[in-house]
């Protein structure tokens, strides 16, 4: 039987009960009366006669300490414990399908909870269960899991679980490692704030719509191979990332303050629907692992202190380009090049390393401006480099020339970069609809010319 059958079965077989129609499958000492509480173990009890249990069970109170559900093995509907403040442990081992959902809420004593034959379900939700250490599954099919503040260490409950909808355990301060088998995810996989010492595994998983990690200590993907939309790796303490068969990000993919990692493999991926952001990460010196990268849909953005950056395959970027690294070592030249070949579209492009910065913003309403030499005093990027020069280019109807940078307004999103005079009112407006190609490239030339 599959969920939705189950589910239609169990609607069917509820309305019949509760039309006092004896027609149904179900003896109507299976089914269970809405709004009923079990409250001790007799409540319980009553069912253990059923294979089939039909309705939504409920357990509460302060009367329980060990609770079981006995003999059922079929539940059509819900089991929710919520607001059992006494139950330390409860046991349903032979229970193997439960239609709706598996609700354990705010039992603040319970420790154990025993669903060793469980095998589908359609939504497990457990929430403020601080002391719950040990949850035990069988679960082999599952749409939506949604596990918060426990105090799980390892989980012995997915490791057959192939595919789901949702996947979100955070606040589990103690989660160490997670081993999954899951080979697709059909909305979103989110790990946050699980402790950070905790090591995940989802070397199966081939795609998902949407993956986001937090907090973690180590993960792996080794089999991904495409994010429908967002892929985000934010703030973890993991040292090295291998995304070896990733090939495709639909959205956005962002690695971001993950402060011990130095290295990234990514290197079948070729194109990237959403911004790519790489920024903030301490010690992410050498970004060399996505030489096959070749187009991105939105921003690139990489900001860091990184000495090296290997986008060798890179040939389209739309929405504009930032680069900042506070190291001196780094050369924007290529990068320049591309931008100035029309390889990075956008409303601004800006390249600074510790010595150097090019500017530049697109605009069409612009009668004048002035030429200066930078003022590196307000470049807050490069203060730690007295020898820093930081320029800025304007491209207006008129001409071209160059200003001072104001890099306390270049150093933050790439939608304000560059934006150092009087044209950010025109910013959201695209190169391509002022720029001829011609003038463009003689006024990158200029720039380079400029800088080198
Ligand atoms: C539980 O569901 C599985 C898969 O749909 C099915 O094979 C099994 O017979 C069901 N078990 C019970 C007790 O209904
Ligand atoms: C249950 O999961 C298995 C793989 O683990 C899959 O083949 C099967 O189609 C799933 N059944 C349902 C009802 O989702
Ligand atoms: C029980 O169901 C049958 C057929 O589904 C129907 O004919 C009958 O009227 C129902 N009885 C009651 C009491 O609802
Ligand atoms: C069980 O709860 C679900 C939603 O929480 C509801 O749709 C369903 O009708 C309930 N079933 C019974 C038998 O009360
Ligand atoms: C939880 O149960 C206690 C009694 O055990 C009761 O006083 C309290 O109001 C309940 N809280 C909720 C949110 O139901
Ligand atoms: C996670 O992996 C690291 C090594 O990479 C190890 O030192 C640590 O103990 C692991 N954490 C757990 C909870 O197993
Ligand atoms: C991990 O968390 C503990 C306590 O929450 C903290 O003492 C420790 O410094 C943290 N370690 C890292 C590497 O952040
Ligand atoms: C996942 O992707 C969908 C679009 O497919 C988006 O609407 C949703 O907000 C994303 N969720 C997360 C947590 O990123
Ligand atoms: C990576 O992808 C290739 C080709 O799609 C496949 O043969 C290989 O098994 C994958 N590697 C892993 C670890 O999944
Ligand atoms: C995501 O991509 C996979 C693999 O190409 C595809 O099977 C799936 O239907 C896509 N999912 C969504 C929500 O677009
Ligand atoms: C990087 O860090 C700086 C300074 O803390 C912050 O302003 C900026 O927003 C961060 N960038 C990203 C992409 O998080
Ligand atoms: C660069 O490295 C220094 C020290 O190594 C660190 O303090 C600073 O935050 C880093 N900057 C960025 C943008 O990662």
């Amino acid at each position: 039987m599959n969920i939705k059958t189950a589910l239609v079965s169990a609607m069917l077989a509820a309305v019949a009960i509760a039309d006092g129609n004896s027609t149904s499958s179900v003896p109507s000492s299976c089914s269970i009366k809405a709004k009923s509480t079990a409250t001790q173990q007799s409540d319980l009890d009553k069912y253990s006669g059923c294979e089939t249990l039909v309705g939504n069970l409920t357990i509460s109170g302060d009367q329980l300490n060990q609770g079981a559900l006995n003999g059922v093995q079929n539940l059509e509907g819900s089991l929710t414990i919520f607001n059992a403040t006494t139950l330390t442990q409860f046991n349903a081992d032979q229970l193997q399908n439960i239609s709706h959902s598996l609700n354990l809420q705010q039992a603040t004593q319970l420790q154990t909870a025993s669903f060793n034959a469980l095998q589908q379900v359609d939504t497990i939700e457990m929430i403020a269960l601080p002391n719950l250490n040990n949850f035990v599954t069988n679960l082999k099919n599952a749409s939506v899991i949604y596990i918060s503040d426990t105090s799980l260490q390892t989980v012995h409950a997915f490791e057959e679980l192939q595919q789901v909808k949702s996947f979100n355990l955070n606040n589990n301060k103690l989660l160490g490692s997670l081993e999954s088998a899951l080979k697709s995810v059909e909305d979103s996989l989110e790990f946050s704030a699980n402790g950070n010492n905790s090591n995940v595994t989802f070397d199966h998983l081939q795609w998902a719509n949407n993956i986001t990690l937090r907090d973690v200590h180590r993960a792996s993907f080794v089999s991904l191979e495409k994010v429908n939309a967002s892929l985000g790796f934010i703030n973890n303490s993991i040292d090295a990332l291998n995304l070896s068969n990733l090939t495709s990000v639909g959205g956005s993919f962002s690695v971001v303050s993950n402060n011990q990692l130095t290295g990234v493999n990514a290197s079948e991926l070729k194109s990237v629907g959403g911004g790519f952001i790489i920024a903030n990460n301490t010690r992410f010196k050498k970004i060399e692992g996505f030489h096959k990268l070749a187009t991105v849909g939105g921003a690139i953005t990489v900001v860091g202190n990184f000495t090296d950056l290997d986008l060798a395959s890179l040939k389209s970027v739309k929405g504009g380009g930032q680069f900042e690294t506070n190291s001196g070592n780094f050369s924007c030249s290529s990068l320049k090049k591309l931008q100035s070949q029309g390889g990075i579209q956008g409303d601004s492009f800006v390249c600074k390393n510790g010595a150097t910065s090019t500017s530049i913003k697109l605009s069409s309403k612009s009668s004048s401006k002035k030429s200066s030499s930078g003022d590196n005093s307000k470049s807050s990027s490069s203060s730690g480099n007295g020898s820093s020069k930081s320029s800025s280019f304007t491209r207006s109807s008129d001409a071209v020339k160059t200003a001072s940078a104001d890099a306390s307004k270049s150093s933050g999103s790439s939608s304000k970069t560059a934006s150092n005079d009087d044209n950010s009112k025109s910013k959201g407006m695209a190169a391509a609809q002022f720029a001829p190609v011609g003038s463009l490239i003689g006024a990158l030339g200029a720039v380079a010319a400029a800088l080198l």
